[in-house]
């Protein structure tokens, strides 16, 4: 099912399969839940629908949490309407492998969606698990590998029973023309996208290195950015002295992530000027 980004496929999943919560009581049948921190949209389309949420912490590393763990923790609700899972992850930059992901959702009860935005830049995807699960959906975008986010082309996979429902509250004409022509241009030219994977993987791995080489703390990532733990300096003074040298780079309040910055991979000269702006912040302040 394509839609108007996946951000309206996943407002979709929630109008179709979470009940408004009608009292005080957390049902399941109303509940939204995902990990922290994970793709901060989730949150907000629990609070338009009147949904209850969910959230259990990723571990310190941003792992999944242990299956055995949350089984016996009662903040994670194997029966809730609704389950986002961001694969690859943002803002850690973290993957979930296919088979931790799929001995968590074989436990789950309602409608698991993988939210994989990011999987091209990744090593795997979870898609075979959405054609095997009846209750899972894959949902993939055109606006991050394929630059086409201001066209607004998502699409979820999924059984036929979970796309009917879908459908049935879809609006008729949702996803614009010239998206829809863009978006298959883009599969006429796969292998161009493909060496721009592989580009932008390779400046992931140069950005690291050279970060790593000067006291950042560079998590492993599988995305097109990179989270960060910057050395000598709290994060947010980082984005400070940074854009005083004109480079804009990301920092969120949440406590999780409070003491990284979230870096985009550039173009190669792009990363030679963010390591060189980071040189003169050591050296300077
Ligand atoms: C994890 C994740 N999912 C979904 C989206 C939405 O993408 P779009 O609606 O452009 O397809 C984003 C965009 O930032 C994202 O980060």
């Amino acid at each position: 099912m394509i839609g108007n980004g996946s951000d309206e496929l996943l407002a979709l999943a929630t109008r179709t399969f979470v009940e408004p919560a009608s009292g005080k009581a957390r049902e399941s049948r109303s509940t939204i839940q995902y990990f922290t921190p994970s793709y901060s949209l989730y949150p907000v389309l629990a609070a338009i629908h009147g949904a209850a949420t969910r959230t259990v912490r990723l571990a310190k590393d941003f792992a999944l949490p242990d299956l055995t763990a949350l089984r016996q923790s009662s903040d994670w609700d194997f029966q809730a309407a609704l389950t986002f899972i961001t694969t690859p992850n943002a803002p850690s930059g973290r993957a979930f492998s296919t088979r931790q992901l799929e001995s968590l959702y074989r436990q789950h009860r309602g409608v698991v969606v993988l939210d994989e935005a990011y999987v091209d830049f990744a090593e795997e995807n979870a898609l075979e698990l959405a054609l095997n699960y009846p209750h899972v959906l894959v949902a993939r975008t055109f606006s991050k590998a394929y630059s086409l986010c201001f066209q607004r082309v998502g699409y979820f996979v999924g059984h036929p029973e979970l796309i009917a429902a879908l459908d049935k509250l879809r609006d008729s004409y949702n996803v614009n023309g010239l998206g829809q022509i863009g978006a298959l241009a883009t599969l006429d030219h796969l292998p161009y996208y493909r060496a721009n994977f592989r580009r932008i993987k390779a400046t992931r791995a140069r950005l690291t290195e050279r970060l790593n080489a000067i006291g950042f703390e560079v998590l492993p990532s599988q995305t097109n950015f990179i989270l960060a733990r910057p050395p000598e300096f709290p994060a947010k003074k980082w984005i400070e002295e940074l854009r005083r040298q004109k480079i804009l780079v990301r920092w969120f309040s949440h406590p999780e992530v409070k003491d990284y910055i979230r870096i985009t991979i550039g173009t190669d000269t792009e990363v030679d000027a963010l390591v060189q702006a980071a040189r003169s912040v050591l050296e300077h302040c």
